[in-house]
């Protein structure tokens, strides 16, 4: 996962307040990420678009937690109205937290049928793998070779995709996960990836760890988009389940119709998951997660845990949360990103056959992306070019980003609310782009 730059601007053009910058490193400090080589100083959105302190506007071509736009009306009457009525922690009864649990449940497929609020994806991870720890009594974790998933201390043993101090655990295994550009034999390469996942349920099993889950994004996303063999995680959950242990679905990117087809990234296979996680774009903002379950891990969990959360799942949380449901229904946006997926699909595929330098179009529904190669898999040559045309589509007005280990993914990944208009003035910017850097 790219951070970009944090270094202070020298360059011409695009100029922050220099006096925020360094009021921000004074208190902030230098290691909190900011995007672009010259940091961007953002003051209001509508819908797809943002404006910054010199009055330009830019394209969001990347942002995913204004899920259903930027400065939604129907989200902000919903948060001031119930902030205006009552906001409260959990301890009390009210119908607008239970209103919202049975719409969002009413979403899941299965016996998916209880949940737990929290106010991050980290925070959500975090309880699911606790709950998973104390079901099965192991602490065996299963995670992806490239992949991120949150920033607690157990997160931080687990993380494969940005740096982190803590080294990964003993507890932990980190699977390859297969990817079909490029293969060959889709049969053979499902195999060994899961003869691999056995050999690591073996080496968990022999290290005394035990399998307590597996925990994924459907989407790969951190992991630059991939797409396993048709059968894998069906075989993966089924190793796991196997050894005792439980799946848990990461939907913090991949939930909420982002894939188009689904509403949570997991049906995209033949799975039920025993944890679903969620966070970023559920309340366009406002800080809400969850983790949803069955209520066998609910009540098992519950009996031995008086499990408390203060802001989790308050009032206000829920009226913002329920306004999103709300608005992806009334404005069909599922459907929309599927439509439109499906499109800039063709036009990045399109993009990719002609080009050289690009490997592969990734992505699905409304996260989609652009794998860049350079001769002898230099991958930094590849990661220097993705940093360029990110820059690059920056000054054009358009927001973008990258990803995969080595930074050579194009992430575009806007908010749902996008149209085809927007696609097609978001591609003939990068066709423009790729043709002054990329030709
Ligand atoms: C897949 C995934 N899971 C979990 C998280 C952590 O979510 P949060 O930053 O809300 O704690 C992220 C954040 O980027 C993520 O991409």
């Amino acid at each position: 996962m790219t951070t970009e730059a944090t270094t202070p601007a020298t360059a011409a053009g695009h100029q922050p307040a220099p006096d925020l910058l360094s009021r921000r490193f004074a208190t902030l400090g230098r290691h909190s990420p900011l995007f672009y080589d010259t940091p961007l100083e953002l003051v209001s959105g509508n819908g797809v678009w943002l404006t910054d302190a010199q009055g330009r506007t830019y394209l969001d071509g990347y942002n995913n937690v204004p899920h259903v736009g930027h400065a939604n009306p129907v989200v902000a009457d919903a948060v001031s109205d119930q902030l205006r009525t009552i906001n409260l922690h959990t301890r009390y009864l009210n119908s607008r937290v239970v209103e919202y649990a049975e719409a969002l449940l009413a979403t899941f497929d299965g016996d998916l049928e209880r949940v737990f609020f929290v106010n991050s994806g980290s925070e959500a991870n975090e309880l699911a793998l606790r709950i998973a720890r104390q079901h099965t009594g192991h602490t065996g974790v299963l995670v992806t070779d490239f992949s991120y998933h949150g920033n607690t201390i157990t997160l931080a043993e687990l993380t494969t995709g940005l740096t982190t101090g803590e080294p990964l655990g003993a507890h932990v295994r980190a699977l390859h996960i297969p990817d079909l550009v490029g293969a060959s034999d889709e049969q053979e390469l499902l195999e060994q990836a899961l003869a691999e996942v056995d050999a690591a349920i073996t080496s968990l099993q022999e290290a005394g760890h035990g399998v307590s889950a597996f925990l994924f994004d459907p989407l790969f996303s951190t992991e630059g988009l991939l797409q396993p063999p048709a059968g894998y995680i069906e075989g993966v959950a089924a190793r796991i389940r196997a050894a005792g242990g439980l799946v848990i679905a990461d939907e913090v990117q991949s939930g909420f119709g982002r894939t188009g087809t689904h509403m949570w990234g997991h049906r995209m296979f033949d799975l039920i998951p025993d944890l679903v996680t969620m966070g970023k774009p559920m309340a366009n903002g406002h800080p809400v997660g969850a983790v949803v379950t069955t209520e066998e891990l609910l009540d098992e969990f519950g009996r031995h845990n008086m499990y408390f959360n203060t802001f989790a799942g308050s009032p206000v949380s829920s009226a913002a949360g329920m306004a999103v449901l709300q608005v992806m229904e009334e404005e069909y946006l599922m459907a929309r990103a599927q439509e439109l997926g499906d499109y800039i699909g063709g036009r990045l595929h399109a993009i990719a056959d002609g080009n050289p330098h690009v490997r592969a179009a990734r992505g699905r529904g409304l996260f989609f992306g652009l794998e860049f190669t350079a001769p002898g898999g230099d991958h930094k040559a590849a990661a220097d070019l993705t940093k360029a045309l990110v820059e690059d589509m920056r000054a054009r007005g358009v927001l973008i980003s990258r990803i995969g280990p080595h930074d050579n993914v194009l992430k575009m990944r806007p908010p749902l609310v996008f149209t085809r208009e927007h696609a097609d003035l978001l591609l003939d910017h990068l066709d423009a782009a790729l043709d002054t850097l990329a030709g």
